[in-house]
């Protein structure tokens, strides 16, 4: 099988997702990482990308330098992930796409829902991927949830409840460290910080299980730490669109949760729960019988989570292989596109540039509801009502 060609913008050295990103690339072999543009200052970003194993001609000091030279090659990139700051996705990403390349980008999509349905027109128009990277929907579990969900073990789903709750801003002396300080300032994160930073993964991976869509949505938000503009603490209560309720919980005060990303789903046949920090474990409880746990690698739990598990049961897989389950779907996709074949549909599974959308749409709806004592609003975007 040949081997696709990968580049990467941003995560250069020392960043927080750059190294998570580069192991889920190559952990199957499938992506030769080529090219990359790696820090916002250019000869660091070149000295780190030869460090790296780039050729000095394809370790960019900058990204439109390595839009134009990767756009002259012939053994150009197949797909770029980009993992800089939020403010920069929505340019770099439409120059990507608009020059015909596949594009992985981080979460949030853009800034703006005016951004995100040009980002969703645009690849829709080239015909290009557009993937968002909300990667612990790669969990293989996660994948199993979903799968259980659409093949009716849990019957009608009544209620999800999704929290996202950790407690690294909690500290109220830090409010004015520059590291922290600009996530709660509306001139450089947007209308929200929280529930933009955190809350969407908790969001995606509601709609990503339960196979439903937000359509409205109330948020109770607030600023525990009273000098900060944008809240560090939310709830959102949800609609979706076949009907099942969610509730959300996200938080940065949360003192004693280290990441604190969970998921239950409660159908009426039975329970699921789920935790990210124990990603190797689902606990199933059907009606009218014992508590069960499901573990990854057992084999034969479904399609979707079978071709995601890769270490042998027992032993712990972790979230560097749920993004390596992103990047093997993006392979499948961009293969079957150039073999001019269907996708295999275990793999079709990444997050699309839709769910980007729906999550900037669910942004805007949940600062506008806060500000507005909790009414309900509407929570999908223009170009989905
Ligand atoms: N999906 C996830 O689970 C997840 C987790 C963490 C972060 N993120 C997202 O990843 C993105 C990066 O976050 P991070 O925590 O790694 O940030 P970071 O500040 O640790 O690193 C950002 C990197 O991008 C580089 N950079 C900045 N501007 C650039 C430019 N114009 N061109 C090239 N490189 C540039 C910086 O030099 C740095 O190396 C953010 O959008 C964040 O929301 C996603």
């Amino acid at each position: 099988m040949t081997k696709l060609n990968w580049g990467m913008i941003g995560g250069g050295e020392g960043s927080q997702i750059g190294p998570a990103h580069r192991l889920g690339a190559g952990l199957d072999g499938a992506f030769d990482f080529v090219a990359g543009a790696l820090d916002h200052r250019a000869e660091a970003g070149r000295d780190y990308g030869q460090r790296l194993g780039l050729a000095p001609d394809r370790a960019y000091g900058d990204w439109r330098e390595m839009l134009e030279g990767e756009a002259g090659r012939d053994d150009r990139i197949d797909l770029v992930t980009v993992a800089t700051p939020n403010a920069t996705h929505f340019e770099i990403t439409k120059a990507f796409l608009s020059k015909g390349f596949h594009v992985l980008c981080e979460k949030p999509m853009t800034m703006t829902v005016e951004e995100a349905e040009e980002i969703v027109g645009l690849a829709r128009e080239t015909g290009r991927i557009c993937a968002v990277n909300y990667g612990y929907s790669g969990y293989s579990l996660v994948r199993h949830m979903r799968a259980m969900v659409a093949r009716g073990d849990l019957g009608k789903i009544r209620v999800v409840k999704a929290e996202f709750a950790h407690g690294h801003h909690a500290n109220a002396a830090d409010a004015d460290n520059p590291r922290v300080r600009w996530r709660y300032d509306p001139a450089q994160a947007g209308v929200s910080a929280q529930f933009a930073d955190c809350g969407i993964h908790a969001m995606h991976m509601a709609s990503f299980v339960t196979g439903q869509e937000v359509e409205r949505l109330s948020a109770d938000t607030v600023s525990a730490i009273e000098s900060r503009e944008l809240e560090d603490d939310a709830m959102v209560n949800f609609r979706m669109s076949g009907g099942v309720v969610g509730r959300l919980w996200t938080s940065s005060i949360a003192l004693g949760n280290q990441h604190g990303l969970t998921l239950q789903v409660f159908g009426e046949k039975g329970g699921l729960r789920w935790a990210q920090e124990q990603p190797n474990q689902l606990y199933w409880m059907p009606l009218g019988e014992r508590l069960q746990v499901i573990e990854r690698g057992e084999g034969n739990l479904s399609p979707e989570a079978d071709r995601t598990s890769r270490v042998t049961v027992g032993h712990a897989e972790g979230m560097p292989l749920a993004f390596a389950n992103i990047y093997s779907d993006l392979a499948e996709a961009i293969r079957a596109r150039n073999e001019d074949r269907p996708c295999d549909p275990a793999a079709d599974l990444y997050p699309r540039a839709e769910d980007g959308l729906r999550s900037m749409a669910a942004v805007f709806a949940v600062a506008q509801s806060g500000k507005s004592d909790g009414a309900w609003v509407d929570a999908r975007p223009p170009m989905f009502r």
